[in-house]
């Protein structure tokens, strides 16, 4: 192990860490090329036979970027999708990025080191970086803008350069050390350790941007939103924000046991999806919605105002059809599937409208930082891995055998290590920081 990574476990200050030489490389989970097409021909794509552990040479920095030692990261659904390659190998992405030339050139190689949400300590900082030094403690914003193209003076999102770190470039939060933009950077809220800190940034930032900001659904006091997936990843932190921009969360859920946690988190309603027809692998159907509109508008007495998806095929039609006349569907992603089929006239006769979301822009993963350090949000960690163990942490999340966000430990020792604000930790209440763990139960297998 390397000086600078026992400075960095021991909490030394920004100058030690600064002085610490940096190794030449370091402990990842990385993609390799040549496994682009192990599963051709395959019907199972084993997320565990692509991830790999092992050494990777330590980047140099451009002069807007950090070095950051990661304490703690999460599994993302975008990391199910790097390891399956598929529908594309993050390569074809790393290549293009490196045509660029300049610095680009560094993300093309035959190894990705992916993760796209990390909490951690900056340990360099390059040249023109104003306001990061050595020993901060930091979440990482997974979009990599180029601040320098007009559009992102209007929104980061809409910038045509706009990159997924660690998913769509290299570096990413699946190592002992993360290489970002100074721009993709927050402060860690103090009352979270580290392993709380690392899992939010993505998913909350995505949600929020999809129902809150001006860019998505926008809603308001009273509004009835449908959240798919309820107990997943972005589900919820989109139940979270519904309740406190008070408006009522219909939430999905695919087993009983996921009901009384998410009245819990401040769902109005929980609907089992398999009683209404919506098991896995079920074609959306026209019975389907009728059942879950009718279970809505009886126990809420309307339509939801909103639906907020991202599993695509398999429920997309549902959401059309199941908000009320004026309605949007904000959608930020297809698990199920890409081609979505819906009747075109239940949109256009109804005046409803689909709203395509990305990602949050710095101002909007601000924000919602924000709401965690009010404590008006919490973070949904159920479930937290070993390093070594991260292959099987993101099985769990291919397999929806999840809750939440399922936190992987990387320089940090255990999911306790990093609260820095005792108080603040107590006004929020240890109850809600812990309900998804507790909820896990004797699941959690900590280091
Ligand atoms: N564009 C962006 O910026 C962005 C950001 C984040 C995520 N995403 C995408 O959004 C998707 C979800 O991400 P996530 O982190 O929330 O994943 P996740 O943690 O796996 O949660 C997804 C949830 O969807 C539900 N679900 C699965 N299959 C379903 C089906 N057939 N019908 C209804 N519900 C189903 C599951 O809940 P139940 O089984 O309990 O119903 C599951 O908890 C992924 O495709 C991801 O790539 C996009």
């Amino acid at each position: 192990m390397s000086d600078l990574i026992d400075a960095v476990r021991q909490g030394a200050d920004g100058r030690t860490l600064a002085a610490c030489p940096l190794p030449e490389a370091y402990r990842a989970i990385h993609l390799r090329r040549q496994d682009e097409r192990l599963f051709d021909g395959e019907s199972e794509r084993d997320v565990r036979r692509t991830l790999h552990l092992g050494d990777v040479p330590m980047p140099e920095i451009a002069p807007d970027e950090v070095l950051v030692a990661v304490m703690a990261s999460a599994v993302n659904y975008n990391t199910v999708w790097s390891a399956m390659y598929h529908p594309i190998s993050g390569f074809r992405f790393l290549q293009q990025f490196g045509r660029q030339g300049g610095w680009a050139a560094r993300h093309d190689r035959d190894y990705q080191v992916i993760g796209s949400d990390a909490a951690g300590v900056v340990v360099r900082v390059g040249s023109a970086v104003r306001h990061w030094t050595p020993g901060d403690h930091v979440v990482v914003n997974p979009p990599y803008i180029d601040e320098q193209d007009p559009a992102a003076q209007q929104d980061g999102m809409l910038t045509n350069s706009m990159l997924a770190w660690g998913f769509e470039i290299n570096f990413g939060a699946f190592g002992e050390f993360c290489v970002v933009r100074a721009s993709q950077l927050l402060r860690k809220p103090a009352h979270l350790s580290w392993a709380e800190a690392a899992c939010n940034t993505l998913c909350l930032g995505t949600a929020y941007r999809m129902l809150i900001s001006d860019r998505g659904a926008r809603i308001k006091m009273g509004d009835i939103v449908l959240v798919w997936g309820a107990a997943g990843g972005l589900g919820a932190y989109a139940v979270q924000l519904v309740r406190q921009a008070g408006g009522m969360a219909v939430g999905t859920v695919s087993s009983p046991d996921k009901v009384e946690l998410l009245e819990r988190l401040g769902c109005h309603l929980v609907v089992d999806r398999n009683e209404v027809g919506m098991h896995e692998g079920a074609a959306g159907s026209s019975s389907s919605w009728k059942a879950l509109g009718s279970i809505i508008r009886r126990r809420l007495g309307e339509d939801p105002h909103v639906a907020f998806e991202h599993v695509g095929q398999a429920t997309f039609d549902t959401s059309v059809n199941v908000i009320r006349r004026g309605g949007a569907v904000v959608t930020c992603g297809s698990s199920s599937g890409y081609q979505h089929h819906y009747d075109n006239r239940y949109l256009w006769m109804k005046l409803k409208r689909v709203i395509g979301s990305h990602g949050a822009n710095i101002q909007e993963a601000w924000e919602a930082n924000r709401l965690l350090n009010l404590g008006l949000v919490v973070p949904t960690l159920s479930t937290v891995y070993r390093f070594e163990e991260t292959p099987e942490a993101t099985r769990s999340v291919q397999l929806n055998q999840h809750e939440g966000k399922v936190g992987l430990l990387v320089l940090a020792d255990d999911d306790e290590q990093g609260i820095e604000d005792r108080d603040l930790r107590e006004r929020v209440g240890e109850d809600r920081l812990r309900l998804f763990r507790e909820h896990a139960g004797a699941k959690v297998p900590t280091a």
